[in-house]
């Protein structure tokens, strides 16, 4: 009788063990999958507040700069011109500024903030670009343009 009852007694003690030793393998699994999103979620915002920061530096990484080139040509080159320059029939019809001018960047003054909203709702004969850029778009194209201007300055020391 009091064996009967021990082996009952261990019995069902195993059987609970082994229960919650697989809502043990559940929870760690939830855990897991958690942990994983979070991580994700994290490392993608991240890269985001990079991506802003890079803009207002001005230095972009090479990748970047590539993506922020192509921008260029394809939504601003039209009356800009490709170096900036604006010498193009748009550009000269539309008088636009000349970027490779570091005269014209020193006068104006303007910081990224202001730029950005000037590219985001366009500017007399400009069209506004808030639905077509991306924020970090926007602010690696201003530094993308501040370059033109350097490169200028570097012409003229030589
Ligand atoms: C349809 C022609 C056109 C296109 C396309 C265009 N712009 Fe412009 N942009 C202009 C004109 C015109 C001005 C001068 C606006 C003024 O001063 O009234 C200008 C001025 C600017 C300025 C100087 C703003 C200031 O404060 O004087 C910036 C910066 C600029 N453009 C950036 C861009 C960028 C970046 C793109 C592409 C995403 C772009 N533009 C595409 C016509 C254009």
């Amino acid at each position: 009788m009091n064996r009967d009852y021990f082996r009952k007694y261990m019995n069902s003690d195993r059987a609970r063990a082994n229960k919650s030793g697989l809502s043990f393998l559940k929870a760690a699994m939830i855990v897991l999958m958690l942990s994983t999103i979070a991580f994700v979620t994290v490392a993608s915002q991240e890269k985001e507040t990079e991506d802003k920061a890079a803009g207002q530096e001005s230095q972009l990484s090479t990748e970047q700069l590539a993506k922020a080139k192509e921008l260029f040509i394809e939504k601003c080159a039209r009356c800009h011109g490709a170096d900036g320059r604006g010498q193009t029939v748009l550009g000269e019809m539309l008088l636009v500024p000349d970027f490779t001018d570091a005269k014209w960047w020193k006068d104006k003054n303007t910081e990224n903030a202001e730029l950005a909203k000037i590219i985001a709702n366009g500017k007399g004969e400009m069209p506004a670009f808030e639905k077509k850029l991306s924020r970090s778009e926007i602010a690696n194209l201003i530094s993308y343009l501040r370059r033109f201007s350097k490169s200028s300055e570097a012409k003229a020391e030589h």
